[in-house]
């Protein structure tokens, strides 16, 4: 095999065939459980606090909106989908962190950056018909947790049992945690179990890489995503760390001091499968090697200045919006078991919070085409 690194333009990305999904015969089951045990989540938090945030992914930490443009000259194989044509959407834009508690910021936990792409053509997933949006939802992290939604299952059962449960405690665990981490980092190997538990080095959210983790389709081929800061103020702050003082709300503070001086750039970049083996996708635990398949640029998402947190975007964008991989076009159908399950674990939880917070979601047009 050669090292040299794959030339786009010689990049022979697999077709998807449906024979690359297999459904196990206890995944309505596991669904359900899923469903159930995140309603439990949502239901403690709503007891605690009166106000229903989602089942994960609770706490904010940026709201924003800019656009997305499309490249020009995209080679086929990336010209799909909601990148088919050159040109500019709205998007709106929200960075939060992963548990389903609202939590001091020194708790430190995975990064999550969901995106709404406002005005995309094309024809729609189900459930998503009426719509012209496309989401995508990504995290810090190049593969899911779990491989399998049953084993995601069982970790969600343990973590549903520490909601609210004494964020003091949480708080001390995750200092305890972060020398940990360090620890197993500086021997070569990082553990996502100990950064799920509140164990994230305190670095700035700005400067993270998201990834779509798991797959979906690319008109013809099938893929993942990443989102990755390029404008050199952004890039500066990867790994940088932050000193939260005594504020339990530090990430929000560091995002509102950059967008109040600065606009960002970002690219959005396309990893398309060229092996079933090597690129699976019912297997959600594995990282598909960027030396087969780089990850490569077909939009840039500019964001400007702008108030990153406040009252009013947390009612338009956290309890006005639900954002899943399920909201957009048939061209990007979410694949395999972690993707199937998520589509009636994000109806539910979206579903709570409207009744519950008295704001039925809504899926926003493009302005001017409101409906
Ligand atoms: C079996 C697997 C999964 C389940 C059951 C699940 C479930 C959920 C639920 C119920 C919500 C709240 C939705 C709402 O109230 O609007 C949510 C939000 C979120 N999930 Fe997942 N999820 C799963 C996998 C993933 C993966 C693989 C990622 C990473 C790519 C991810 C990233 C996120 C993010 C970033 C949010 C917040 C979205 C927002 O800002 O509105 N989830 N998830």
């Amino acid at each position: 095999m050669s090292d040299l690194p794959v030339n786009p333009a010689n990049l022979h990305p697999l077709p998807f065939q449906p024979s690359f999904e297999q459904i196990p015969d206890d995944e309505a089951q596991t669904s359900q459980e899923l469903a159930e045990t995140l309603h439990s989540i949502l239901e403690t938090t709503f007891k605690d606090n009166g106000h229903a945030h989602r089942s994960v992914h609770a706490k904010s930490h940026g709201l924003l909106y800019g656009h997305l443009t499309v490249l020009d000259n995209l080679p086929t194989h990336l010209a799909q989908g909601a990148f088919a044509k050159p040109g500019t959407v709205a998007l709106a834009l929200r960075l939060s962190t992963n548990p389903g508690d609202i939590l001091d910021d020194k708790v430190s936990t995975p990064r999550g950056l969901a995106i709404k792409l406002i005005g995309v053509e094309g024809p729609r997933l189900p459930g998503s018909e009426a719509d012209v949006t496309q989401d995508f939802v990504m995290q810090n992290a190049k593969a899911f947790t779990a491989p399998t939604p049953k084993a995601f299952l069982k970790t969600l059962k343990l973590l549903a049992k520490t909601t609210d449960k004494g964020p003091g405690l949480k708080k001390a665990f995750s200092a305890v945690l972060r020398g940990v981490e360090s620890a197993v980092e500086a021997v070569g190997g990082e553990s996502p179990t100990l950064k799920s538990l509140g164990g994230h080095p305190q670095t700035h959210i700005l400067g993270e890489t998201f990834y779509s983790v798991v797959p979906f389709l690319y008109g013809p081929y099938y893929a993942k995503l990443s989102v990755v800061p390029v404008a050199p103020e952004l890039k500066a702050l990867t790994d940088q760390h932050v000193d939260f003082g005594d504020n339990p709300d530090g990430l929000r503070a560091a995002v509102n001091a950059y967008f109040s001086a600065h606009g960002g750039t970002w690219e959005v970049r396309i990893q398309l499968a060229t092996d079933i083996e090597k690129m699976p996708i019912e297997d959600a635990s594995v990282i598909w090697p960027e030396d087969l398949s780089p990850y490569l640029t077909v939009a840039r998402i500019d964001v400007p200045a702008q108030p990153a947190w406040n009252a009013e975007k947390a009612r338009e964008i956290d309890d006005g919006l639900s954002f899943s991989p399920w909201h957009g076009l048939a061209a990007h159908r979410p694949l395999g078991g972690v993707m199937r399950v998520r589509k009636p674990a994000y109806e539910m939880s979206a579903r709570y919070r409207g009744t519950h917070n008295g704001c039925p979601m809504h899926e926003p047009r493009p302005k001017g085409q409101d409906v």
